[in-house]
């Protein structure tokens, strides 16, 4: 069973591995309800009780998507932590006014967004609220505005933020009534950014964990064509053994979890299969060597 942490001191209560959104209405053949419904029932077998979103995921339609989903079985949603964000507007179908992609964290539009984001997925409060991007038009002392507001009214359980700057991030920190509890950034053997820009460093010494996304590296760490990945294949296909016949994904979510900063994976796959195969990376804790291992043989060549 996957454990639960708490992602922040008086933050709320994770799973370890995050089940993720972003593709659910990508894949013609899983992308309804009865298939996600499976899905969410795997993850609370598997321990999975944390699922992330966001309003512009399937260009503003998968909220809705998951509210649909919830809808179909009363006291579903109680069994899950919802985590979403807001903050980014683009051109698409439902806005034919807007001819430019921008970002926008002002109080009224985290407020309104909210709210939809509450109606469409018919629910009455966010467990967290993550601004998705740093809108670099609005103040500190503007956004956490709204994000106060939010969590005042109970609308939101708690706030944090996603690809923010560790100064970003300090600077919003200094705003809010209660801290964010979360960094949600990319992470992964073929994007290391978290360990050397001081995101890691910044959650251990505020005792957040940061939530990593697209822990394949979107799938290309999959793709063994490609030179990184072929690289980080050959040093699995060695490693494989001593943990249990682990498999390259097993073994990139392990080396992640294996930061001090221990951070929370979010799985990005519609395939109940891989569900299941990567929760149990949850067990594997790599020896330091193998970790190096795995970070040399991403890089293609020794630490410094
Ligand atoms: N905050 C942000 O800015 C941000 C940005 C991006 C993503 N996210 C979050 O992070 C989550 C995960 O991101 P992601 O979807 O990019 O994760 P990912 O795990 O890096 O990539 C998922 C892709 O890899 C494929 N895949 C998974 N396991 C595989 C395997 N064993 N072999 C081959 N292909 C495999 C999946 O296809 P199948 O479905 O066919 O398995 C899917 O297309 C998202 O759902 C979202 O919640 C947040």
């Amino acid at each position: 069973m996957i454990p639960r942490l708490p992602i922040a001191p008086n933050g709320p209560s994770f799973s370890k591995l995050i089940y993720g959104t972003w593709r659910i209405l990508d894949d013609a053949d899983t992308a309804n309800s009865a298939d996600l419904l499976k899905r969410f029932h795997k993850c609370l077998e598997l321990g999975i009780t944390t699922l992330d979103t966001a309003e512009i995921y399937g260009l503003y339609k998968v909220e809705e998507f998951i509210g649909e989903t919830l809808k179909k079985e009363p006291g579903l949603r109680d069994k899950f932590e919802i985590v979403t964000k807001c903050g980014i507007y683009v051109p698409c179908d439902y806005h034919p006014d807007r001819k430019t992609a921008f970002y926008n964290a002002d109080a009224a539009r985290i407020v309104k967004s909210t709210e939809k984001s509450l109606r469409l997925m018919g629910i009455d409060h966010i467990d967290l609220l993550l601004v998705h991007r740093p809108d670099w038009l609005t103040s500190a002392d503007e956004t956490a505005a709204g994000l106060n507001k939010l969590l005042k009214e109970g609308k939101i359980r708690a706030a944090g933020v996603s690809n923010y700057n560790v100064h970003q991030f300090e600077l919003l920190n200094s705003r809010m009534a209660q801290p964010l509890v979360t960094n949600q950034v990319e992470f992964s053997l073929l994007h290391m950014d978290p360990i050397y820009d001081g995101t890691g460093d910044q959650c251990q010494r505020l005792g957040i964990k940061p939530m990593a996304w697209s822990p394949l590296g979107k799938g290309a760490l999959m793709d063994k064509t490609q030179s990184a990945s072929s690289r980080i294949h050959a040093k699995c296909a060695e490693l494989s053994a001593k943990y249990g016949d682990a498999t390259v994904d097993q073994l990139a979510y392990a080396w992640i979890m294996a930061h001090p900063s221990q951070p929370l994976p979010i799985i990005g796959t519609n395939r109940i299969d891989r569900l299941v195969a990567t929760a149990k990376s949850a067990d594997i804790k790599l020896d330091r060597e193998d970790w190096y291992a795995l970070w040399t043989a991403a890089k293609g060549h020794g630490i410094p």
